[in-house]
């Protein structure tokens, strides 16, 4: 695959010529409003906000804007639990003109990409606009359905999160440096390759390190990690050309349920739960002495207090470094606004499996899909 840019995506600028005017139309707008929820609750509502610069630009024009997400996994199936109902009462607050169509996902239709579905979105619909970067990593009906049958084009969103991840994947000022943690190493082997292809120095916290440090062949206690992951990271730590930082201390619950620190020998009955607080300080440094910083997935439980300090002192190194920072994924964003650092890095990614198979792949089928569409017309 070459590498693609936003460049080729008709952005709303060519939608609004390619129609002549946006007066009256009625412009269907794929969002990812997969806001994370306590109950009824919005606990985090950034992937709204980050919509609304496209939701008003397009009714600014006169548009009549109907938005559509997914929510959650219902597979299929009319869920209650995955009603829109409590983003739909927050777009009204922000952007009361905007129209909500129900989760996408109470259809097997969209996961499926299937044709009918396909065909009943565009049903009355004079122009298509994806701004759901968070989920253009998805072949799903609505991301790559819509283009193949109407004017399509970027919203400003997607167009950021792309040219800016694009960017740090092509073209990034050096050193680049990576911090992966989060739980599942196997969701991020890919990205990890590609990236060592790319970056001048990668360190890994997070429940994940643990398959790394059982692949140095240290003992990890009862920590999590991926029994049949344990060999690929072997060969990924054998085969780099880059340095990897794997964590030197590590914190805790000992074999009686009491927080303690350990180096990397954890012993029998002792669980990892963050990165140490020397790795920590390591890490920070690295961070420090970059000009361009990618950060995914939090360095420890740092939901629970006495195992945040590790993700704190990264989250705030990505906050006071002078690179070009950006933070990729819910979790981590998660931890930035939980530390108050949100508005202190560049660029805050509204997707985390979206800008991991960005940066891995150059391209993502939402992208394409818009891209193709052009050709069809052309
Ligand atoms: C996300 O939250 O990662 C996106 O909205 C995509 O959701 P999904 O992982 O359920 O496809
Ligand atoms: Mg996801």
């Amino acid at each position: 695959m070459s590498d693609a840019t936003a460049g080729g995506i008709p952005t709303l600028g060519d939608l609004e010529a390619e129609l002549g005017s946006l007066e009256g139309r009625r412009v269907l707008v794929r969002t990812d409003f997969n806001v994370p929820l306590d109950g009824d609750r919005i606990t985090d509502d950034l992937r709204i906000r980050a919509s609304l610069p496209t939701l008003e630009w397009l009714t600014e024009r006169g548009a009549n804007v109907v938005a559509a997400s997914h929510l959650g996994r219902p597979k299929g199936k009319l869920d209650p639990r995955y009603s829109m109902d409590p983003v739909r009462t927050r777009l009204a607050e922000l952007a009361p003109a905007v129209e909500l169509h129900e989760n996408l996902r109470f259809d097997p239709g969209e996961e499926a990409n299937d044709e009918r579905f396909v065909a009943e979105l565009v049903d009355g619909i004079d122009a298509y606009v994806n701004d759901a970067f968070g989920a253009s990593h998805r072949a799903h009906a609505s991301i790559v359905g819509p283009p193949r049958f109407v004017p399509s084009a970027m919203g400003r969103l997607l167009e950021r999160e792309v040219t800016i991840l694009l960017r740090i994947r092509n073209n990034p000022a050096r050193p680049f440096v990576a911090v992966l943690g989060g739980a599942k190493v196997s969701d991020k082997l890919g990205v990890i390759e590609a990236l060592l292809d790319t970056v001048d120095a990668l360190a890994i916290g997070g429940a994940m390190c643990f398959t790394f440090l059982a692949a140095q062949g240290r003992p990890i206690g009862d920590s999590l990690f991926e029994p049949d992951q344990v060999d690929t990271c072997g060969n990924l730590l054998a085969k780099a050309t880059k340095p990897i930082h794997l964590p030197s201390d590590i914190v805790g619950l000992d074999a009686c349920g009491e927080v303690a620190m350990f180096g990397v020998r954890l012993p029998e009955g002792a669980k990892g739960l963050d990165i140490g607080p020397g790795t920590a300080a390591e890490f920070g440094d690295v961070v420090m002495d970059a000009r361009t910083v990618f950060w995914n997935g939090p360095m420890g439980v740092f939901e629970d207090d006495r195992f945040a300090a590790g993700t704190r002192t990264v989250a705030q190194a990505v906050a006071d470094t002078k690179a070009f920072t950006v933070v990729g994924g819910g979790d981590s964003a998660a931890a930035l606004a939980k530390f108050g650092l949100d508005d202190q890095v560049d660029h805050v990614s509204t997707g985390g499996g979206a800008s991991l198979e960005l940066l891995e792949l150059g391209d993502l089928p939402g992208l394409q899909a818009l891209r193709e569409g052009v050709r069809r017309d052309g």
